[in-house]
């Protein structure tokens, strides 16, 4: 499939089949994410996949009860790595990303992004940090999606879950990171429900092309 079919072509599913999807096909999907564009090549983003039928209901509950979760045969959990920031972890990076591209002076090249705001999110503040963690991890999605429907899959983003920035199910969000032993720093940002369609769904409608497109200026029409 081309990529031009798979955007024209997919929809979110929320009704899966019960038959277990081939481990190629989770691995394509999962290897999609990880072959996304960063911001500096951080790739702040770490990614599990659950088939358990126990670790479904905990997650379902963290979804606020959201029924595509346990009806899935297969999540992907897309985790943030707000730590990947960390100055003395981002400083190491940038080290490594401009010896590869052989600056003179990579150490020097890493230190003054690192305090410049438009480099680096730490040094432009919190917000910023978490404001870029999750463009990046938009991105890794994005291909995440559409991999799903090259491999003939169906899946669902869900955004409306328990974490951090929502507070909500916090007790099951606590118990699912507790089971799936996740680190300080990183965060629960969105859930990739996956699986065969029972159904496929007819693509959504979206904004008129000329509402959300300009050319040269706000609002004037690309002809
Ligand atoms: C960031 C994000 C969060 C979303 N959260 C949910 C969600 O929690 N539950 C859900 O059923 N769908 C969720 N969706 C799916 C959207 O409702 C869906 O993409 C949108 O209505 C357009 O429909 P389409 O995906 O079929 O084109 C989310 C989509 C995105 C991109």
């Amino acid at each position: 499939m081309d990529v031009t079919s798979a955007i024209a072509g997919r929809a979110s599913v929320r009704g899966y089949r019960s038959d277990e999807v081939p481990q190629e096909k989770l691995h394509a999907v999962l290897e999609a994410g990880r072959r996304a564009p960063s911001w500096m090549n951080i790739q702040p983003w770490h990614f599990i996949l659950v088939r358990d039928s126990e670790l479904k209901t905990l997650l379902q509950e963290v979804c606020l009860g959201q029924k595509h979760v346990g009806g899935a045969p297969a999540c992907v959990l897309i985790f943030g790595d707000l730590a990947a920031w960390d100055p003395p972890r981002f400083k190491k990076h940038l080290v490594g990303l401009f010896t590869a591209r052989g600056a003179a002076d990579p150490e020097a090249a890493a230190q003054e992004r690192l305090v410049d705001p438009a480099y680096s999110p730490t040094a432009a503040g919190e917000e910023a940090v978490l404001a870029r963690t999750l463009e990046q991890i938009g991105i890794a999605e994005g291909f995440m999606t559409l991999e799903a429907e090259n491999q003939g899959l169906g899946c669902c983003v869900l955004g409306a879950i328990g974490n951090e920035l929502t507070g909500a199910a916090a007790e099951s969000y606590a118990k699912l990171r507790e089971r799936l032993g996740v680190p300080e720093g990183a965060c629960l940002v969105s859930v990739l429900t996956l699986g065969f369609p029972k159904e496929k769904p007819a693509p959504t409608r979206r904004k008129a092309f000329n509402e959300v497109i300009s050319a040269e200026r706000f609002g004037s029409p690309l002809i």
